[in-house]
């Protein structure tokens, strides 16, 4: 069922764990979250970046994300990420998107907050969740960009909350987007600050390559949704992959089996980590 993101993030801050945020860029990628969504009793959010509408043009997969949503067994919430305009952040609300993201981790604290309380107003008028970012998260969704990281102020990501009172804040604690040139360094020090000053939920971006343990270590220490795209990209490329050196794929509805059973591998996989599985 579509359900409100704040709704899933609450439960998740009452209940400790995270709940998997999934990038689609099309129907076998939606597909492949629900089936995980629905065999782990899981709650899940899907999402589309902005930057990557070139692609998934909004007013035709939107409404395919809002239709799996309300089609689905367990609780699902669309998102829309990284939103840079308030025109394309209107136009997902419209289409029944129940959280927005406002991505002002580039302009300077004021303005994030100015700019992000516009974005609250409009999205009341929804009854749809806010997600901003307070810091700079490295690379960007699509790697057109090479972002420099710059971690979060825990004083501040406090100011932020107090003066927006976001539904969900996104922090930056040395996670990039896309696949890591090296080994990623969390900085937990900077999220156990964030964790004690902030009480909205956080959210964890670039989730692709972080470690299991340092996934489990987000999750209990008030990381409540996990940004995952490249993984599933890369998953389904790989299981199109094998399948074509297997010679499994003997047509069109092969391959098609094959997208979702990779996006379906990874979602699973990440669920289990967050620990959402059952709690839908
Ligand atoms: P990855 O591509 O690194 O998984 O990042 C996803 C993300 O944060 C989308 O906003």
């Amino acid at each position: 069922m579509l359900v409100n993101m704040k709704n899933l993030l609450e439960k998740a801050q009452k209940e400790n764990y995270a709940v998997g945020s999934f990038s689609v860029a099309n129907m076998e990628m939606v597909l492949g979250v629900l089936k995980a969504a629905e065999e782990l009793n899981a709650p899940a959010i899907l999402q589309i970046a902005e930057v990557r509408l070139k692609q998934s043009p909004l007013e035709i997969i939107g409404p395919l994300m809002v239709a799996a949503a309300k089609s689905a067994k367990t609780p699902v919430a669309v998102h829309f990420d990284h939103g840079k305009t308030l025109e394309k952040i209107s136009q997902a609300l419209e289409l029944g998107f129940t959280s927005v993201m406002f991505d002002g981790s580039h302009l300077p604290l004021i303005e994030n907050i100015a700019q992000t309380n516009a974005v609250i107003e409009k999205a009341k008028a929804y009854g749809a969740s806010v997600e901003a970012e307070i810091g700079c998260v490295g690379g960007s969704e699509d790697g057109s960009e090479d972002i420099a990281i710059n971690c979060t102020s825990p004083d501040e990501a406090l100011t932020f909350a107090d003066k927006t009172g976001v539904d969900a804040l996104a922090i930056a604690i040395g996670n990039a987007h896309g696949n890591y040139k090296e080994e990623p360094k969390l900085r937990f020090d900077i999220l156990e600050k964030v964790a004690q000053r902030v009480s909205a939920p956080l959210v964890l971006h670039g989730g692709t390559g972080i470690s299991e343990q340092d996934f489990v270590r987000c999750s209990k220490t008030g990381i409540r949704k996990i940004n995952i795209a490249t993984a599933t990209f890369d998953s389904v490329e790989n299981c199109v992959r094998a399948c074509y050196n297997n010679n499994d794929i003997k047509g069109y509805y092969d391959l098609q089996a094959a997208e979702v059973q990779g996006a379906y591998e990874n979602v699973k996989r990440h669920m289990l980590i967050f620990g959402s599985d059952n709690k839908a």
